[in-house]
């Protein structure tokens, strides 16, 4: 049997079998969002749609988070495979007969569609006639807190990543054609920091201007400032971006407030970089805080470093994802994203693969009120994910 074949069975299977699971699932979760380590009535759900499967089941991993363990026939190694299962403060605006009943929070970067994925791959690996043709063990990661939290951080510090020899992981994409599976070596997500800055001053009435040190003045010379760090201290040829988001001050119209205040992220993908960041944004606006009689304090925060894709993996995703679904559904991509992954901490430990599934290129993007995806990509992904495993296991 060659690999293609193997693959054709496995497709067709998860489709006509589990498809309709998945995807009710899918909606289940996408009716209950839960943000943060938080999501324990997902969990619940994860965990009753496993019931019966043989697994070796762990609960309770960074709050939330389960590892369900699946042992094949062989003494192979061992591949993890894993999903993230929080979901975003926002408020959904999709119309969906199963939109979002938790007011302000929605399933808005797919990670319900990731969730139900893994189960559908996890059912399919775990047929007899699949299991039998495992060389080795497949660990099923379902992971809380991806969107800030660094839930993926917390699970590699309880130990999940040991013992594992390679790991994928699967994003829901818009923008890129439907179906389509594209993937790199190398960096794939940035590292994505982040900082709050306070700017000193001394306040006073706002006709005395002479008589303080305006903060909100400082705070837009900073801002306006700020925006040189990357565009003339950073090689023009490295990515690397910063954006201010947030800025605040004062009480009234007519008072000059003491301090303002503004955050930002910094995202990069070379580590001696993201490490100089810091010191030349407190620097630079340092220097024209004090030439204009103020001061600043900055608490920057390394929150998730570069995704990085081990080669051997990223190859292996991109030729499984041609066997099960042709060469017309695969892109090597030639830039990464400068979005950030919590995933990347897993890759800091084994070696692996994060891998991005397109959804269409009419799709409403991913942390917006509207994003809503076909369901059809659902068995797909579930395919893809067991497909990963059982090459990664083929003896
Ligand atoms: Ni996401």
């Amino acid at each position: 049997m060659d690999v293609s074949q193997k693959f054709d069975g496995l497709r067709s299977e998860i489709e006509d079998r589990f498809a309709e699971e998945i995807v009710a699932l899918r909606r289940d979760i996408h009716r209950e969002p839960e943000l943060g380590f938080d999501t324990k009535k997902t969990a619940q759900k994860v965990l009753a749609a496993l019931d019966g499967l043989p697994l070796e089941v762990e609960t309770g991993i960074a709050e939330n988070g389960i590892v369900a363990t699946l042992h094949g026939e062989g003494e192979g190694p061992t591949v993890a495979l894993r999903a993230d299962m929080d979901a975003l403060p926002i408020r959904e605006e999709t119309g969906l007969p199963f939109a979002s009943e938790a007011e302000g929070k929605m399933h808005a970067c797919g990670h319900d569609g990731h969730t139900s994925m893994l189960v559908g791959a996890a059912h399919a690996l775990s047929q007899d006639s699949v299991r039998g043709r495992l060389n080795g063990t497949v660990k099923f990661v379902f992971q809380p807190a991806e969107e800030g939290g660094g839930g993926g951080r917390v699970m590699v510090e309880e130990g999940v990543a040991e013992g594992v020899d390679s790991i994928f992981a699967l994003h829901l994409w818009p923008g890129l054609p439907f179906g389509t599976v594209a993937t790199k070596a190398g960096p794939i997500m940035a590292a994505a920091d982040g900082f709050e800055m306070e700017i000193r001053g001394s306040g006073g009435h706002g006709a005395m201007p002479h008589l303080t040190a305006d903060a909100v003045v400082i705070a837009a010379q900073v801002v306006t400032a700020l925006q040189t760090v990357v565009s003339r201290e950073v090689d023009p040829v490295e990515p690397a971006v910063l954006t201010i988001g947030e800025i605040g001050a004062g009480t009234a119209f007519n008072i000059i407030p003491e301090k303002a205040r503004i955050g930002g992220t910094v995202r990069t993908l070379n580590a001696d970089l993201r490490e100089r960041m810091p010191e030349r944004i407190e620097e630079v606006a340092r220097g024209v805080a004090q030439g204009m009689r103020g001061d600043v304090r900055l608490d920057y925060n390394f929150s998730y470093p570069v995704t990085l894709n081990d080669v051997r993996a990223a190859e292996r995703a991109l030729g499984v994802a041609g066997d099960l679904f042709g060469e017309g559904s695969v892109l090597e991509l030639r830039n990464p994203s400068m979005g950030g992954e919590d995933f990347a901490f897993f890759l800091e430990k084994v070696p692996g693969a994060f891998v991005w599934l397109g959804v269409g290129e009419e799709v409403s993007g991913l942390h917006t009120p509207r994003f809503a995806f076909d369901e059809e990509i659902l068995p797909r992904g579930s395919a893809l994910l067991a497909a990963l495993a059982l090459e990664s296991l083929s003896r």
